[in-house]
């Protein structure tokens, strides 16, 4: 069985506000900061899995506050939790100011599952939870599953 530790797999990458990213009130737009979050959970999967990923739930997309042209923007990425094919993947969105403080603008947890070479859900690494926090995530990480879960039940039932 191969085991990974959190710190195998974090990613991070930082993005420019340019105009063509703005929406019509002049903010960044929704639509691209969601594809830069799923790129950064996307190559923490692929770190994880050593294999091609597809994104099967988003939740906990939470918009905290707005950026504007010219800010910069931070995303960190890192796992939560793995199940047999799944992994969860926590994403941290900031703005970093000149003097490197940051502000969190935005949280959001991703379901990516691991394919194999004929698109089918493969077995992922165990993963080594080596502090609290790690912990803490993955029991968090094992709650919202369960509502997921659930969530996707409903949806099958027409709930
Ligand atoms: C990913 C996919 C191949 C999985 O196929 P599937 O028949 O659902 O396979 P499974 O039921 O075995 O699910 C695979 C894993 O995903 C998990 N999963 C599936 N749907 C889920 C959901 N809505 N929420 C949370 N987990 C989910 C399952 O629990 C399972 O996890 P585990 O192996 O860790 O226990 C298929 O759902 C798919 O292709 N979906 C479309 C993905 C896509 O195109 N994404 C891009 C959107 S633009």
């Amino acid at each position: 069985m191969i085991l990974k530790t959190v710190d195998d797999s974090r990613a991070e990458t930082v993005h420019i506000v340019r105009p063509n990213h703005l929406n019509a009130a002049n903010r960044l737009f929704g639509g691209v900061l969601m594809q830069w979050i799923d790129e950064v959970a996307g190559i923490v999967a692929k770190r994880h899995s050593n294999c091609k990923v597809t994104t099967v739930a988003v939740d906990n997309l939470t918009f905290l506050h707005g950026a504007y042209q010219n800010d910069m923007i931070v995303i960190k990425g890192k796992l939560t939790w793995v199940g047999s094919t799944s992994m969860e993947i926590c994403v941290d969105t900031y703005v970093e100011t000149l003097d490197g403080q940051r502000m969190r603008i935005n949280n959001a947890h991703f379901i990516m599952v691991a394919l194999d070479e004929n698109d089918k859900p493969v077995q992922v690494p165990r993963l080594t939870l080596q502090t609290e926090d790690e912990q803490l995530a993955w029991a968090h990480g094992e709650e919202r599953r369960r509502i997921r879960i659930q969530r996707k039940k409903d949806n099958l039932d027409g709930i």
